[in-house]
């Protein structure tokens, strides 16, 4: 096991490469599974996400490779058409190959994903929308079992604009016979990004971007190569990282366009930005405004980063609300902040923070990715030594996120240990 041991108290300063978005590569691989051939991913983050996907494809029988960013797949042997427990448990977005295997092959046996560590993780919607594709759903010791002769193209209303149902029907659609339009789609750019990527292979999709998707089903598809977006959510990140330590940091290799709502409110918070194509520089003299936030589906403020915008209210001098609406438990993080001093009271799915008091560093546990972010961000503003335990959570999401931060001046270190 590792763990990071933070100093915290230092201003962070320089400029860091954002890497792949986690949660683009994670639909596109998947994608490989329509059409067999060659494919070359670039600008892909080395991330274990990324392994578990690998090794779920591998076991399908489809070769993977990622050698310094760029991804080899070869999905010309594909021999087996299940994705088992023990893969879906670590990681949720192995349910993503359901909908391409029902696509391609007809059949396919999924693992349900479980829960996670904020609660129930539902596929109804995922499983709703291939049955009106056509596809015959049973759901038998755990397993979601699925089978179809053709898939045949419909229209389909997502209660919710799931990312993850948006992108497992997109993919069954893009080989359906006929014409399908999903509305009330999700409209995060990961999914923007796998709708391009799939009419690079080939399929036929237009209102891309937009929540309603409308793809004319085409026989087959190919492979082909594509580069992955820049991760958002490691840029936000990185971002708060600079302004909490009242810095001056320039991330690069970003893309501005996907971060407007965590700059807006970063603004609001007295952050100063100088915003090129795709760099961003952010500075903060001072403790930051208690400025209040409710996550939303993109383009509003992410879920993804509400953990991280608790911990830089900390900083705050006065009271901030932070208001989740995704994943309404979504607060693990908020008891270890509390064993570092933070002042927060929970209200249903508020977290009401009294920042401006001096965080004392102590040891924390990681329980899910971007909480552990958290855990960090708030490590570096703490007095003294702060130890984060179970970092394989971070490993998730963020590439080498400790020798990213130690490039800015931060004095973080990664350490094995028997604490567990
Ligand atoms: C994706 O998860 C991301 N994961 C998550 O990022 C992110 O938090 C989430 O979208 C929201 O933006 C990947 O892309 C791999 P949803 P996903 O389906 O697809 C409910 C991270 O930290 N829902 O948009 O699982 C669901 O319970 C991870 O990188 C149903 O009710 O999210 C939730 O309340 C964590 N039925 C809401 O919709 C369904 O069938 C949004 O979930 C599906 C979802």
């Amino acid at each position: 096991m590792e763990k990071f041991v933070i100093t915290g108290g230092k201003k962070l300063k320089g400029r860091v490469k954002i890497s792949g978005a986690k949660n683009g590569v994670l639909a596109m691989m998947p994608a490989s599974i329509l059409a067999p051939g060659i494919f070359r991913l670039f600008n892909v983050p080395n991330l274990r996400d990324v392994w578990t996907m690998s090794r779920l494809m591998n076991d399908m029988g489809i070769y993977s490779e990622l050698n310094d960013s760029e991804l080899f797949i070869d999905s010309r042997n594909i021999h087996s058409f299940e994705a088992p427990y023990e893969h879906v448990k670590k990681m949720r977005a192995s349910f993503y190959v359901l909908g391409p295997l029902v696509a391609r092959f007809g059949k396919a046996k999924v693992s349900l994903p479980g829960g996670c560590a904020w609660g129930p993780r539902p596929v109804d919607l995922h499983i709703k929308g291939l049955q009106k594709l056509g596809a015959e759903i049973t759901i038998e010791g755990g397993y979601v079992i699925a089978k179809a002769n053709r898939l045949i193209g419909s229209r389909i209303h997502l209660d919710i604009p799931s990312v993850g149902a948006t992108g497992n029907i997109l993919m069954a659609s893009v080989l359906a016979k006929g014409s399908t339009i999903i509305s009330n789609a999700a409209i995060e750019p990961e999914i923007t990004a796998l709708a391009k990527f799939l009419v690079k292979m080939g399929a036929k999709v237009e209102g891309i971007g937009t929540n309603t998707l409308e793809i004319e089903g085409v026989d087959e598809l190919c492979s082909t190569n594509e580069t992955v977006i820049p991760d958002r959510i490691e840029a936000g990140t990185i971002l708060i990282a600079g302004a909490i330590t009242e810095g001056n940091v320039t991330i690069e290799s970003c893309n501005p366009y996907h971060l407007t709502s965590i700059i807006s409110k970063m603004e609001e918070a007295g952050c100063e930005f100088d915003i090129h194509e795709d760099k961003i520089t952010v500075k903060l003299d001072g403790p930051p405004n208690p400025v209040d936030i409710t996550t939303s589906v993109y383009p509003g403020f992410p879920t993804d980063m509400q953990s991280q915008w608790v911990a830089f209210m900390l900083k705050a001098i006065g009271v901030s609300k932070i208001t989740e609406t995704i994943y309404p438990d979504r607060f693990k993080h908020v008891p270890e902040l509390q064993r570092l001093g933070a002042e927060i009271e929970m209200s249903e799915n508020t977290a009401i923070v009294y920042g401006g008091k001096q965080l004392t560093g102590a040891t924390v546990m990681s329980s899910d990715l971007r909480g552990s972010a958290a855990l960090v961000l708030s490590g570096l503003i703490a007095k003294g030594t702060t130890e984060v335990l179970r970092i394989y959570h971070i490993d998730r999401g963020y590439e080498s996120i400790d020798k990213k931060l130690r490039l800015l001046g931060a004095d973080i270190v990664r350490v094995q240990t028997e604490d567990y």
